[in-house]
């Protein structure tokens, strides 16, 4: 496994790849990985011939009172890991690379990126439309990997995908749970013991909502308004938002139909948790 920091370095390895007609798949992170982001690296093993994992803690998509500074990073601990999987080579720019002094070109998936998390993160997903868009550009990719525990994000990269014809497609995997259920997450680390069972109340009111669903509940605001119930119980939580919302352009369902999104975002003490549940013709996932 090569670790490539800058543009040429990884051109000229992808370069080769291509020449040899392997199929390059992609698995960008802001690394401190867990095992949503290997179950990722193993499917990206399963189908390519080549695969490159990217590191990059992207300042554009943290707000200025956010946690770009301490967002967890221990670059040693994830080289092992993917050295295990056997990961062809891991980008590791820094931040002058991607954005060198003058930077001023950005992507916004207009709508889309409102809604959601990006209500109470403005800019979040411009920030990163922008670096997907750039890594893309340089890793070439023929398929990139994603987790569905950002579901919002899985949706605007697909449209962005779709709307700048970019030649790649979007894998999306599904969301990795602890053994007690809660999400995987590198924010999971900023969680006191105490916090960290409090958290368990996101998993709770999705465990609730798919309960309702099935003894044939379809009104939205019903399930909704339970789920806040639920939650609003635990003294350490603090909601961002519930809600239920159209698979494809996340606008709010009043009845749940064939596909729908179940999503929120809540504070556990000071740290910004999300997590959601899907409804597809195929079934409830989450
Ligand atoms: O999901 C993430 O870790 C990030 O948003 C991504 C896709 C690596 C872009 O920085």
């Amino acid at each position: 496994m090569e670790i490539a920091s800058t543009v040429n370095e990884l051109r000229e390895k992808i370069l080769a790849w291509k020449n040899q007609g392997r199929k390059i798949g992609f698995v960008p992170t802001m690394g401190y990985l867990h095992e949503g982001h290997l179950s990722l690296v193993r499917e990206s093993k399963k189908r390519s011939g080549a695969t490159v994992v990217s590191i990059f803690v992207n300042p554009k998509q943290f707000g200025p009172t956010e946690d770009y500074k301490v967002y967890p990073r221990d670059l040693e601990r994830d080289r092992a890991l993917l050295e295990k999987e056997g990961v062809d080579l891991i980008f590791y720019p820094p931040v002058e690379v991607m954005y060198p002094e003058g930077y001023r070109t950005y992507v916004e998936v207009e709508d889309l990126q409102d809604k959601l998390c990006g209500k109470s993160r403005p800019g979040h997903f411009r920030g990163v439309c922008t670096v997907v868009l750039k890594l893309f550009n340089l890793v070439q990719p023929d398929e990139a990997y994603f987790g569905w525990k950002d579901a919002q994000q899985v949706i605007i990269l697909r449209k962005m995908v779709e709307d700048l014809n970019l030649p790649v497609k979007i894998v999306p995997l599904p969301l990795v749970r602890d053994h007690d259920g809660l999400a995987l997450s590198s924010r999971n680390t900023y969680l006191s013991p105490e916090e960290r069972q409090a958290a368990l109340v996101l998993k709770k009111s999705l465990d609730l909502a798919e309960n309702l669903i099935q003894t044939g509940e379809k009104n939205a605001r019903q399930i909704r308004e339970k789920m806040i119930e639920l939650i609003s119980a635990e003294p350490l939580a603090r909601i961002d938002y519930v809600e239920i919302v159209d698979l494809q352009n996340l606008e709010p369902l009043e009845k749940i139909a064939d596909e729908a999104l179940i999503a929120l975002a809540v504070f556990i003490g000071r740290t910004r948790l999300i997590d959601n549940l899907r409804i597809t013709t195929g079934g409830i996932e989450k």
